[in-house]
């Protein structure tokens, strides 16, 4: 190993933090609106209701609010983050980035702030992109955050979709702390030629906001759910394993996997194939799939009900538009 390898920095989790919308919809209320019932969608995807967020509030807002409860179970102040990163698909607008919004909210007034693009896995991609930073010495303290308010962007007409997804926020907060492993050595991949089977195809340069788009129902996302689902399945098996072998461990050395919360099926697939179905984390029955936001979301629901202990490893794993996956393993410190 080089020498400049080795004078890499261990970053940690010190601090986690969520929000989600007080507003519930359950599977019933969505028979309401589309063709649909609770037994289909239930049966399927394993979810049983999703939070919305108010009119009033844009993925800024939600985000904050985690970005809040994260510093705070950091025991930092906001004018220590150095670097800001808010992974979503739903941004408040085009530009400036929610980040900077975010940024504003909160106080974080030392912080450089962008906002990264890698859908589902954007939250994973945010982990890997600010460890790095912090790992090299150019950063002391970052705030990662995934926020989500699909409810904009999804066709509520459309019962495809409109029954999978959800609102929320979650964040984290990175330090190099002198711990052993801390976030370990990750694996990512993309493959931008299955762009078409999981996207919203409107509202860029690429098919602008029109009339005739909106017409067309294209500024709503659009997804091959048969496709998606397989590679998946495929994906983040293959990147979990790839993960393992990456910082030489096995499945037996992991305390808790934490995969991108989709869909309950696609959960048990992988938990399936890995062998690993009794450490599988799932929450997706009360929240959907909240894209970017579930990874953290699920990390700091897995730490504050006791199932992560300083030592403990857990493996993230995450799939999303693109397509995007990627895992990483890292050693809970708190
Ligand atoms: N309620 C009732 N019927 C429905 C609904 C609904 N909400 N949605 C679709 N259907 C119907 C379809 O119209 C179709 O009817 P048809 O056969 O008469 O044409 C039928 O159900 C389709 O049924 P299946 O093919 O059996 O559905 P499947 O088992 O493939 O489940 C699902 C669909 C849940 C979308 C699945 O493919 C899936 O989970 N895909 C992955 C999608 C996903 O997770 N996307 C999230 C984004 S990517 C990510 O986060 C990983």
């Amino acid at each position: 190993m080089s020498k400049a390898i080795n004078s890499l920095r261990a970053v940690s989790i010190i601090g986690t933090g969520a929000y989600l919308p007080e507003k519930t919809v359950t599977n019933r209320d969505l028979e309401k609106i589309v063709d649909t019932n609770d037994e289909w969608i239930y049966s399927r995807t394993g979810m049983r209701e999703r939070r919305i967020a108010r009119d009033d509030q844009a993925t800024s807002d939600l985000a904050a609010e985690a970005a809040k409860v994260a510093l705070a179970d950091a025991g930092i102040s906001a004018d220590e983050v150095d670097l800001l990163i808010v992974a979503t698909l739903s941004p408040d607008m085009f530009f400036p980035s929610t980040a900077c919004f975010v940024q504003d909210k909160i106080g974080a007034k030392n912080a450089y702030c962008y906002d990264l693009g890698a859908a589902c896995s954007g939250s994973l991609y945010a982990l890997e992109t600010a460890k790095n930073q912090i790992a090299c010495g150019a950063v002391n303290t970052a705030l990662i955050i995934g926020a989500e308010k699909m409810s904009t962007f999804i066709d509520w007409k459309d019962r495809n979709t409109c029954v999978l997804f959800g609102d929320g926020a979650g964040a984290i907060v990175l330090r190099a702390t002198g711990a052993k492993r801390g976030v370990m050595k990750g694996s990512f991949g993309s493959d931008g030629s299955l762009a078409n089977l999981l996207w919203t195809p409107g509202g860029g340069s690429r098919n602008p906001m029109t009339h005739e788009m909106i017409d067309r129902n294209e500024q709503y996302l659009k997804m091959e759910g048969r496709e998606v689902y397989k590679h998946a399945v495929t994906q983040m098996t293959k990147s979990a394993l790839d993960v393992l072998e990456k910082n030489g461990l096995c499945a037996a050395d992991i305390k808790l996997f934490i995969p991108h919360q989709a869909n309950a099926r696609i959960i048990d697939a992988i938990g399936k194939r890995l062998d690993v179905q009794d450490r599988m984390f799932l929450n997706v029955e009360k929240y959907a799939n909240t894209s970017a936001a579930a990874l953290p979301i699920a990390i700091d629901e897995a730490a504050k009900s006791g199932q992560l202990a300083s030592g403990d490893l857990m493996l993230l794993v995450a799939f999303g538009g693109g397509f995007t996956w990627g895992a990483n393993i890292v050693e809970w410190t708190k």
